[in-house]
């Protein structure tokens, strides 16, 4: 391996490679960040979607299958957060995401236990922001990204980010290979971090059927909708998603509702329950009731496609970069073939700066 590849992510995270596997909703899983551990990356665990028992059941879990330090994903805003901070300080967890909403109080907790802070941003005022409240790193993901995003290109967005921050920038967003960590080297970043391209491996749980969605998805049917949940998320349009897209605002309530039915069934909760629930959240943050439901039932259409492996009755978060995917490769192949590719990437660049000395040094 290029010593170029020993990047200060390596040092802050404890792992070989500077290749962080993020958080997904119902896919990045123990085994999954097991393996990615393994393999000499950094895996979080998506706790965001995990009660804090499941977060620390999930915790053991990882811990049984590596030695390796791993990180955990939640939502610093979200009902159970005090009690994954409290979990992950009591397991030594080496790293922590988050993204929206972070609590200037949590973030200096974590920190004094020694855990990494290290947020995600979709923007370059929100990595500002980051770091005021106490960031060791900050991941900023371009708008090829998958899931929620934001609008501006990783081309554009890393380098004005490398440049305002004095603290380690991690690349995200459209990423899947050697060229592309060598890439965002040169943009200044000290590695990358990928959701899509580790969905799409022999580890990843989503089931057979779904994944081959993904692989079939052509790069401009990867689409930014807000029909899911009122924020912009890249997606594939899928039948699902175009059904959301083409809905009246009355035929998207109706569909809440029946979604909704169908969630509190799943939940044990009630309709009037989520009824009242969602006309709280309209009148907190001004979204329709139709968004505001569907909001509330987006994990719902989430796991239809990624957990029961329905694909055409849910949705399927996803970069652009599945685009360009075409495989199922285990982790450890992936990783090597980003390692191997990355060197020989610098090995290719050193020699054409090389040969253009040499030319400048015959014209002299
Ligand atoms: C299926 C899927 C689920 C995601 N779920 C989460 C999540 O629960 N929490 C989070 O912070 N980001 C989530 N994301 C965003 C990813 O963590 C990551 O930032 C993004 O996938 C990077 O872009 P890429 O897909 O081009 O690699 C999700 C992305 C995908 C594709």
């Amino acid at each position: 391996m290029s010593a170029s590849l020993n990047t200060k992510l390596c040092q802050l995270l404890g792992c070989k490679y500077p290749v962080i596997q993020t958080a997904m909703g119902w896919v990045a899983d123990a085994n999954l960040v097991a393996a990615t551990c393994n393999a000499g990356g950094f895996g979080f665990l998506a706790g965001a979607v995990m009660t804090p028992a499941e977060v620390e059941q999930g915790i053991l879990d990882i811990k049984s299958k590596t030695k390796n330090p791993f990180g955990v994903n939640f939502h610093m805003y979200a009902p159970g957060a005090k009690e994954i901070i409290d979990i992950c300080i009591k397991h030594n967890v080496r790293a922590v995401s988050y993204s929206r909403s972070p609590d200037k109080a949590s973030v200096k907790k974590l920190k004094d236990a020694g855990v990494v802070c290290i947020p995600t941003v979709g923007a370059l005022k929100h990595a500002v922001k980051a770091v005021e409240m106490g960031a060791d790193a900050v991941v900023v993901q371009g708008g090829e990204g998958g899931g929620h995003t934001g609008s501006v290109s990783s081309n554009i967005l890393l380098p004005q980010v490398v440049d305002a921050l004095d603290v380690p920038v991690v690349a995200a967003g459209g990423f899947k290979d050697g060229r592309g960590l060598v890439s965002a080297l040169s943009f200044g970043a000290v590695g990358i971090a990928m959701g899509t391209r580790f969905l799409l491996t022999a580890e990843s749980p989503v089931p057979a059927n779904t994944k081959s969605e993904y692989v079939k998805a052509k790069t401009e049917q990867i689409i930014v909708s807000k029909k899911l949940d009122g924020m912009p998320q890249r997606m594939i349009n899928n039948v699902f998603l175009q059904r959301l897209e083409k809905a009246t605002p009355l035929k998207l309530l109706y569909l809440a509702v029946i979604n909704g039915l169908a969630f509190t069934k799943m939940t044990g909760g009630s309709l009037l329950g989520m009824l009242a629930n969602a006309w709280k959240m309209k009148k907190n943050n001004g979204m329709t009731m139709a968004e505001t439901m569907m909001s509330a039932n987006a994990p719902m259409m989430i796991q239809e496609a990624m957990v029961k492996g329905h694909p055409d009755d849910g949705v399927l978060p996803s970069g652009q970069i599945a685009g360009a995917i075409q495989d199922l490769p285990p982790v450890s192949e992936l990783m090597e073939s980003i390692v191997s590719e990355a060197s020989s990437t610098l090995d290719r660049l050193n020699k054409m700066a090389s040969a253009a000395d040499v030319e400048q040094q015959e014209i002299a």
